[in-house]
């Protein structure tokens, strides 16, 4: 017979998990957005799924299927980002932001299309909040929060500062630096850093296999 606590270890918990890119509007017809997929967040959203957790997925624009049993918001700006995980951030036990959210968002949005017209042509643009941040600052010690970095030099020491400053539990560091690793691709080569300090480096493999690396921490931490 089956052992339903060992099956589904996260039963009765609650998830919050953030993917994709976010898409900051110029215009009616225009955004800067980001070569996100959202791949490794939809993995980690279903793999929490299945091992027993309630997930709200908040994603920004991707061509993703809805894992299983997953509830997705949809999301476009860093703006909508923030404010559906500042409502869900106080339900969730565990929290994993892995969005590849916009740093900076026009200043103003044009309401018409904006015409070509001088040779040069700029765009103001103002810092987002930065969501994990915000969410690090309110959470309670029973929380469990993972963040993301994307680095291209001195990863570790900037992964560290990372950590540190958004008060996460782990954080995620993906090198730009491994061939197959990172945006658009199916496999990630990922380095996880414990807020203890401990490095942990593993190989290049599928995001699905990332996402259950990653559980597998969520767990630890948890016990
Ligand atoms: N993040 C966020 N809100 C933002 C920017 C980033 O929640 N406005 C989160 C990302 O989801 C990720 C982590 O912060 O989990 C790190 O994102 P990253 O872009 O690597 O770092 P930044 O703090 O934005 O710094 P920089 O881009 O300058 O390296
Ligand atoms: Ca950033």
């Amino acid at each position: 017979s089956m052992n339903l606590e060992q099956d589904l270890p996260l039963k009765g918990k609650k998830a919050l998990v953030s993917a994709g890119p976010t898409y900051e509007a110029i215009d009616p017809v225009r955004f800067i957005g980001n070569h996100s997929s959202g791949k490794m967040g939809y993995a980690i959203a279903g793999q929490l799924a299945k091992l027993g957790a309630e997930i709200t997925l908040v994603s920004g624009p991707t061509a993703l299927t809805t894992p299983k049993g997953v509830r997705k918001i949809d999301v476009k700006s860093a703006q909508q980002m923030l404010d559906a995980c500042a409502e869900h951030f106080p339900a969730a036990d565990i929290t994993v932001m892995s969005a590849a959210v916009a740093d900076y968002t026009p200043t103003e949005v044009a309401d018409q299309k904006i015409k070509k017209k001088a040779e040069d042509f700029s765009i103001a643009l103002q810092k987002t909040k930065d969501i994990l941040a915000t969410l690090g600052a309110q959470k309670r010690p029973d929380q469990v929060l993972v963040g993301f970095a994307l680095e291209t030099n001195n990863e570790l020491e900037n992964a560290k500062d990372k950590l540190k400053r958004k008060n996460l539990d782990f954080i995620v560091l993906n090198s730009m630096q491994d061939k197959g690793a990172g945006f658009a691709h199916d496999t990630n080569k990922v380095t996880v850093i414990q807020k203890d300090g401990q490095v942990m480096a593993f190989d290049l493999k599928s995001k699905e296999e990332v996402a259950i690396d990653i559980c597998h921490l969520i767990l630890q931490q948890l016990s």
